[in-house]
């Protein structure tokens, strides 16, 4: 239901391979959240085809957008602004959902304003919930981001630290690849290892230089791949506890050991770094936030963590973890409470500094 004085936006998301629309009432009450996946499009390429995300999402936009205002019950009239990721993301993939919301600015006459999707991500957890209190240390994981930020405010936004080479979602999805499980890697790498234990192999936790608040997961994946097929031109040991080669070689329990020893090394990596992040700003809270906030070991060494620091854990429910556009128009109001509009020559960029 809208009160007169609600101020209602529409959220537009396309970045990647899910075409999203929501409606969000006052940057938190979520009226409606539709999410259109193309992971089954992806799926037996084992990562997202950009050519394929971009038209998928021509097809399903005007839906998905349909669908929102739909079920939000609302018209064009209540709609105060639409917001749109237009930043980073698939060139193909962003324009789509970018033209959707230019055209609706213009047709509806109400401002547009462009939100980056990684700092969305970090809004989540103020969905459907209380206001997050401030000053935070934010991780975002994802498919194609691991960043850990300081943050002031929803728009305020401070980066302490990113990956060197892979994104720990892109780490779990290529170490699926290597263990023979299906696209995505996470959701199945989480389930697999829920029978395996921890500690079967110990694989290495890259933490760089000093205090270095950066990421490097590849070093981790190669591990495993080695742990796997064995070191390239080195022979076999014959010792009784060397791993076996080859994947077919892997019983179901040596899989799900190697599933949670790797998971268990990036969880230790992720949580160690938000404590550092959290020692080196004083902040109170630590939000989670993106695709691999879902991991269940994950949100557990986050909250051991959170309670061991004396801060607050935001997490988003799994629903606004993923991409959804729920995160776009939640953070675009704070934008709109700031007059940080934008116009109709809101540009596209697939890579930002942040
Ligand atoms: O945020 P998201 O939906 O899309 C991007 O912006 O990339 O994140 C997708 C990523 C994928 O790499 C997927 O494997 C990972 O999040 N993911 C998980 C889990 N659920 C999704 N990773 C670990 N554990 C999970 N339960
Ligand atoms: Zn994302």
């Amino acid at each position: 239901m809208i009160e007169t004085k609600d101020t209602i936006i529409v959220g537009i998301e396309s970045s990647c391979d899910e075409t999203a629309c929501a409606v969000v009432a006052n940057g938190s009450r979520v009226m409606s959240n539709v999410v259109a996946t193309q992971i089954d499009m992806h799926a037996r390429f084992g990562g997202v085809v950009p050519e394929i995300a971009s038209r998928a999402h021509i097809e399903a936009v005007n839906t998905v957008i349909r669908e929102a205002l739909d079920t939000a019950n609302i018209t064009s009239n209540d709609v105060s602004s639409v917001a749109v990721t237009h930043q980073p993301g698939l060139i193909g993939s962003l324009l789509v959902g970018l033209m959707a919301a230019k055209t609706l600015s213009w047709v509806w006459d109400v401002p547009i304003i462009g939100v980056n999707h990684v700092y969305a991500h970090a809004y989540a957890a103020a969905l459907d919930s209380q206001p997050i209190e401030y000053p935070a240390v934010a991780l975002i994981c994802s498919g194609g981001h691991t960043a850990l930020y300081h943050c002031d405010a929803p728009t305020e936004m401070q980066l302490l630290g990113s990956t060197i080479d892979d994104a720990a979602g892109e780490a779990f999805d290529k170490v699926a690849s290597i263990l023979g499980l299906s696209y995505p890697g996470g959701p199945i790498i989480d389930k697999t290892a829920r029978d395996g234990n921890p500690a079967a192999v110990a694989f290495p936790r890259t933490l760089l230089k000093g205090q270095s608040l950066d990421f490097s997961f590849s070093g981790l994946k190669t591990a495993v791949l080695y742990h796997i097929n064995g070191i390239p031109g080195m022979k076999s040991t014959g010792a009784p506890d060397e791993a076996p080669r080859g994947i077919e070689n892997f019983t179901p329990q040596q899989i799900a050991d190697v599933a949670a020893s790797f998971q268990a090394a990036v969880v230790d990596v992720l949580t160690i770094k938000i404590r550092r992040g959290v020692q080196q700003t004083g902040a109170k809270t630590i939000i989670l936030g993106g695709g691999v906030a879902a991991n269940s070991a994950l949100r557990d060494g986050a909250e051991k963590l959170a309670a061991k620091l004396s801060a607050q854990l935001r997490t988003a429910p799994l629903k606004y973890c993923t991409d959804n556009a729920a995160m776009i128009a939640g953070l675009g109001y704070h934008y709109l409470a700031k007059n940080q509009i934008s116009d109709l020559t809101l540009k596209a960029t697939p890579t930002v500094h942040m």
